[in-house]
């Protein structure tokens, strides 16, 4: 895999159109931050429209979660039947009607509809982004510009609370949250525009026999003496190499990788990260802070999110996933365990309101470097290549059904048993996950794709007999 020192070496070997392409892609990952955002600071303003019981504000919450385990399941295989720029030029549209749906809505109902719906856009996005950038992206570079996604997550949630800190106040006597979900058409409508820009992946079109095409583009997108290579490459592979079922994703074999990935996607969310998320306001009002002041806090979190993405881009190739997802679970534990006491103390509302808020803000920043990007990182590398699709696919299924449990379960189990012990539950979550981790994730740091399927056939008989099919990769 790549680091960013790799992209900016190799910026002035590859054309522009490679990073534009990039870029517009990446809005995918953009409108997928956004709308986690947007309704936590809508929410405390929804309330006031809709009168939420804990159940509601998890059912709004969480309406978008179901659309997005829809959309992420059937994202992939709508993109190889349509195309990569169909899909994502649907999913635009489907943002856009989305927001004035959600916005205009007259009754709950309405509202809980419209996020489902705009759900399976954001589902979609989180398939169809990554396979847009993989497949247009010279090979050196990929890795790199696969963390744009990530990257531009971080951005929509900052985006999305920007927002709703500016919205905050009623508007040509409009209430607050309407505006707010209303403003998600914007970029929406750029990454629509955006697409007729795009070209269809070279892969693509040489699955569908289209390689005048594929060499068209290939031409816009690599230096001449590369695109005969590059088709040639492409029709091996995508010849020889069946894509693989779900059912082969149960061979012995592949098992420890499922196990790790299906692990990684259940942590990611079990950690409670969206829980922080979704309802930093909400949580900082309980506290003590007003809605306005509680709208700033979740700002520097989107802040600290942001930042600290990007330093993760910068370390992940040096010091390795393990050390960074091992040191992110214990801070988050140890920062769950400080924000849960708060709730314990009295005067919640003095210093011990800043010490919650900044226990809040180092374990956004402990998440940032290391579940947050090393999980979509990691889906990416640690499958065999005859069944890396269909592999991610449920890991990304698994990350959405996860998001939506804990959306939907945390605010009643605050009701029930208060925030504290929440916190401490999710505590100890992060705990078991730093296990789960030193157990069975392993390093790919600095080792090619063969080297780490070579290592999954070696830990059983059976897959060290099976046949070796997949071709030299060096990424
Ligand atoms: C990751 C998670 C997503 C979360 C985001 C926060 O992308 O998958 O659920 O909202 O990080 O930065």
């Amino acid at each position: 895999m790549n680091t960013v020192g790799t992209l900016l070496n190799a910026e002035r070997e590859h054309s522009s159109y490679v990073y534009a392409i990039a870029a517009i892609a990446a809005l995918n990952g953009l409108l997928f931050g956004f709308d986690i955002g947007v309704i936590s600071g809508a929410l405390l303003y929804i309330n006031e429209t809709f009168a939420l019981t804990p159940f509601l504000e998890g059912v709004v919450t969480s309406s978008m979660l179901i659309g997005a385990m829809i959309g992420a399941a059937i994202g992939g295989t709508l993109s190889d039947r349509f195309g990569r720029r169909r899909v994502t030029f649907a999913g635009a549209v489907v943002f856009f009607v989305g927001s004035f749906g959600m916005a205009l809505s007259p009754t709950l109902a309405w509202l809980v509809f419209w996020r489902v719906v705009e759900g399976v856009a954001v589902g979609a996005a989180s398939i169809v982004g990554p396979l847009l950038i993989a497949e247009t992206a010279p090979p050196d570079i990929r890795g790199a510009l696969g963390f744009l996604q990530q990257l531009m997550i971080t951005i929509g949630i900052l985006l999305a609370y920007t927002t709703n800190y500016l919205f905050a106040p009623d508007l040509f006597g409009i209430i607050g949250w309407r505006w707010m979900l209303l403003f998600g058409a914007a970029p929406a409508a750029v990454l629509a525009i955006g697409t007729y820009f795009l070209p269809e992946t070279p892969r693509w079109l040489v699955e569908k026999g289209r390689i005048d095409e594929a060499r068209d583009v290939l031409s816009r997108l690599r230096a001449t003496d590369e695109i005969d290579e590059e088709i040639a490459r492409i029709r091996e592979v995508s010849e020889t190499e069946a894509e693989g079922g779900l059912a082969d994703l149960l061979e012995p074999w592949v098992r420890p990788a499922l196990v790790v990935g299906v692990g990684l996607a259940i942590i990611q969310q079990f950690a409670g990260i969206n829980t922080i998320l979704y309802y930093a306001p909400t949580i900082l009002t309980n506290i003590g802070f007003g809605n306005v002041a509680s709208l700033v806090g979740t700002l520097g979190i989107g802040v600290v999110n942001v930042v600290l993405t990007a330093v993760a881009i910068l370390l992940v190739d040096r010091v390795g996933r393990r050390p960074l997802l091992l040191v992110g679970t214990a801070g988050m534990a140890v920062m769950l365990g400080v924000l849960g006491l708060g709730f314990f103390l009295p005067g919640l509302s003095g210093i011990v309101g800043y010490v919650t808020l900044g226990s809040m803000f180092l374990y956004v920043g402990f998440f940032a470097i290391s579940l947050g990007p090393v999980f979509w990182l990691m889906i990416s590398e640690i499958y065999p290549l005859h069944i890396r699709g269909t592999a991610e696919g449920v890991a990304s299924v698994t990350n959405w059904g996860a998001n939506f449990v804990v959306g939907l379960t945390f605010l009643p189990m605050v009701d029930l048993i208060g925030e504290g012990y929440s916190f401490w539950i999710l505590g100890a979550f992060c705990v078991l996950a730093f296990y789960f981790i030193y157990t069975r994730v392993p390093e790919t740091m600095n080792r090619s794709l063969e080297e780490i399927e070579d290592d999954l056939r070696a830990n059983t008989a059976v897959g060290a007999d099976a046949d070796r099919a997949s071709p030299q990769q060096t990424d």
